[in-house]
């Protein structure tokens, strides 16, 4: 079964309202180069402007960058997952690295994550990944397989066909210092036996991405790899040119 291209912006905490306005706008253009290519496209704003993008280009697929695992209750500065569907949003990006390595997320809260988005029915870009210091020591398979196991632990078979999994290695992300394409094909074709391990044949519908310095120069390269489906990108999405051409290069 052919799996379609995903090719996802994680704009972080970049882009003020006015300014993921003005890319929406932009992106209905986008969206129907997308569309020419046969490539689903979608971005990942801040909170506050996942409302306005959405409003602008209600076609766009837009994802949040987190969300807590609890419907309501004390957890100040969070923001739970009826409050996103309640604006229409039906994407969240779970466990992406810097929320590992800064706001303290584990294979555990983004396992309980992962599980309330599966009751919500919504879709999550689950991210994996190993630090360079991981990856020197030759650990990162075992670091991914336990994410990858621990994070998914408990979900359906049949939610897994809209789970979207992306493996970004740490020490690759908006480093420049990208991982080989041998290496992308690698780790994402072991996080699919993973899967189909867990899980079974749904693991061929499951679509993985690769992550980290991702650039309309090396899309190409790492989307002709049987195992890797699209990319999740950072700094080359912000623009709405670069984000045209990674369409055209894939
Ligand atoms: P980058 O970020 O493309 O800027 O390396 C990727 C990511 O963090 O998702």
């Amino acid at each position: 079964m052919a799996r379609r291209k995903l090719l996802f912006g994680n704009w972080k905490m970049n882009k003020t309202i006015a300014e993921s306005k003005a890319f929406a706008e932009e992106s209905k253009k986008l969206l129907a180069f997308a569309k020419e290519k046969g490539v689903d496209i979608g971005v990942a704003p801040v909170y506050l402007s996942l409302a306005a993008v959405k409003e602008v280009n209600p076609e766009l697929t837009v994802a949040a960058e987190n969300c807590h695992f609890e419907d309501h209750g004390a957890f100040t500065g969070e923001i739970a997952i009826p409050m996103l569907k309640e604006i229409g949003i039906d994407w969240v990006i779970i466990g992406h690295s810097e929320r590992r390595t800064y706001f303290a997320e584990t294979n555990e809260t983004c396992n309980k994550k992962l599980l309330a988005l599966q009751a919500a029915g919504m879709t999550p870009i689950y991210c994996v990944g190993e630090t360079l210091a991981e990856y020197e020591a030759g650990k990162t398979k075992e670091v991914v397989k336990e994410q990858v196991l621990k994070g998914l632990k408990g979900l359906s078979k049949e939610y897994m066909e809209q789970v979207v999994i992306a493996y970004e290695p740490v020490w690759s992300i908006g480093t420049g210092k990208n991982a080989s394409k041998e290496i992308a094909q690698d780790i994402c074709g072991f996080i699919r036996e993973l899967v189909r391990g867990e899980f079974g044949d749904v693991a061929d519908k499951v679509r993985i991405l690769y992550g980290g310095s991702v650039k309309p120069e090396n899309v190409h390269d790492y989307l002709l790899q049987k195992d890797v489906d699209g990319a999740l990108v950072g700094g080359a999405s912000l623009k709405v040119e670069s984000f045209k051409q990674l369409i055209e290069n894939i």
